[in-house]
């Protein structure tokens, strides 16, 4: 038999692009690949790009740059591109850089099989369609090796919401969500390989409205669905637009008892003018009150936010509006990016704030977000947590996994294996993790 042919994937962006760059892995295991770690040893380079701001699209470019020396070694190299810059920029990217062989969007991964054979006879290959056909149905099954304890499955594509700084709904298209007996029947699959924790992605994961046995199912409906398997221990779901929170998802996090308590839940804006601007359809006060009903529904639950500064137009008073937002809700984690206009986006054409306001703005916030997600991490000492393994950590006898809120944990001298999901007394707090014992 032939030597397997050697697949390099780099990943950039979100969750939705790891789960992504995993399926194409697969489907490229049946045109004879196997993954390897370096591109110097490829065969193929896929590059998963990500869009959504300026900078991780010069990434790729300068990434693909550096591979110049590797085609010139091995001219048999193919090189692709695919996610969202793929999407956005399609054949400017094989103009721009002429080593790239393939070209593939985020919704036309199940013909990459095809696209490798064409590009492997030589010629260049570029699909970005948007196909009647869901690709994750015409992508090959998930082989049957073994899994960590954590996995990520995606469950509804697509944005309709047009928030007016995103490129989401350009490059990923509408909003789909998959049938639930697909969904059940990838979990199921994955729970006999190992899995203990399955997180459902989306980029409107709370939008979600799948076919299900008694007609469409919304995101509660299929968490309660994934709570009846046996195994899955743990569910989580990421990412949910504060409109889409709808009472059968508030209510679950109270009485659901995989469902873990923890929820990403961006705002991107404390300013009720700026969040108007931003096309977010919500206001401050209804965010609040919405945080409010969650933490009815589960008091400890742990919330974790998206923030976006120096938005076209925003004045001091609204970058306040957003500290003040902040220091209301408490947050457990929080990510906060300055703005970058996206072509093609309605806010790339508004007055853009100075870069030296923003800089400064963004260096404030994230002070403020750094103590408050302290201030969450370090009450949970004295408390007892619980704790899946995924992995030994970097002492020996030591295991390091995630609690229920996502907190890093670790545990030395630990008996527990990757898998297990454990009681763990927390004793103390450190810069990026907690410490426990076995309780
Ligand atoms: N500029 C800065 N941040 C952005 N995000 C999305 N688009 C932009 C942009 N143009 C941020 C939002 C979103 C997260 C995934 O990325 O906060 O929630
Ligand atoms: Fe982008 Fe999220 Fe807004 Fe959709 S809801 S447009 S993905 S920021």
């Amino acid at each position: 038999m032939a030597d397997p042919k050697k697949l390099f994937i780099k990943t950039y962006g979100c969750q939705m692009n790891v789960y992504d760059s995993e399926r194409m892995a697969e489907a490229l295991g049946g045109s004879g690949y196997v993954e390897t770690r370096t591109p110097e040893d490829a065969d193929m380079i896929l590059l998963n790009t990500c869009h959504i701001r300026e900078k991780a699209a010069e990434k790729v470019y300068s990434e693909l740059g550096r591979y110049k020396g590797l085609k010139a070694a091995n001219p048999d190299l193919k090189i692709g591109v695919a996610g969202c810059v793929a999407q956005a920029e399609g054949d400017e990217i094989m103009r721009r850089q002429p080593l790239v062989d393939l070209v593939v969007g985020p919704q036309a991964y199940h013909r990459l099989p095809e696209m490798e054979a064409r590009a492997r006879s030589g010629h260049k290959a570029l699909d970005t369609d948007f196909p009647a056909e869901d690709k994750f149905e015409h992508l090959k099954a998930r082989p049957k090796a073994a899994r960590g304890p954590t996995a990520f499955l995606t469950v509804q594509e697509g944005c309709d919401k047009f928030c007016a700084f995103c490129v989401v709904p350009y490059t990923r298209g509408a909003e789909v969500s998959r049938p639930v007996n697909r969904i059940l029947g990838e979990a199921r699959d994955l729970v006999e390989r190992g899995v203990r924790e399955i997180t459902l992605l989306g980029q409107n994961v709370n939008a979600y409205h799948g076919a299900g046995p008694d007609g469409e199912t919304s995101l509660a409906g299929l968490i309660w669905a994934l709570n009846d398997i046996d195994g899955l221990e743990r569910i989580r779901f990421t990412t949910s637009h504060p409109n889409d929170m709808s009472d059968d998802l508030i209510a679950a996090h109270g009485t659901c008892e995989k469902l873990m308590p923890y929820l990403h839940l961006p705002v991107q804006s404390g300013s009720d003018r700026i969040l108007k601007r931003m096309n977010r359809a919500h206001t401050r006060d209804s965010y609040l009150a919405l945080i409010d009903r969650l933490r009815a529904a589960r008091p400890d639950i742990l919330i974790s936010g998206d923030f976006i500064v120096g938005f076209p137009e925003e004045s001091d008073e609204d970058f306040a509006d957003t500290l003040d937002l902040i220091e209301r809700v408490g947050y457990g984690q929080a990510f906060s990016f300055k703005y970058s206009p996206r072509p093609g986006t309605p806010a790339a054409e508004r007055p853009q704030v100075a870069p030296d306001v923003a800089d400064a703005r963004l260096q404030e916030l994230q002070a403020l977000i750094t103590r408050q997600q302290r201030a969450r991490q370090d009450a949970m000492v004295g408390q007892t947590v619980g704790v899946l393994f995924e992995k030994p950590g970097r002492l020996p006898g030591q295991m390091v996994g995630k609690s229920d809120h996502l907190h890093a944990v670790h545990v030395d001298d630990c008996a527990a294996r990757p898998g297990d999901l454990c009681a763990v007394r927390i004793v103390s707090s450190g810069p990026n993790s907690l410490a426990g014992i076995l309780a």
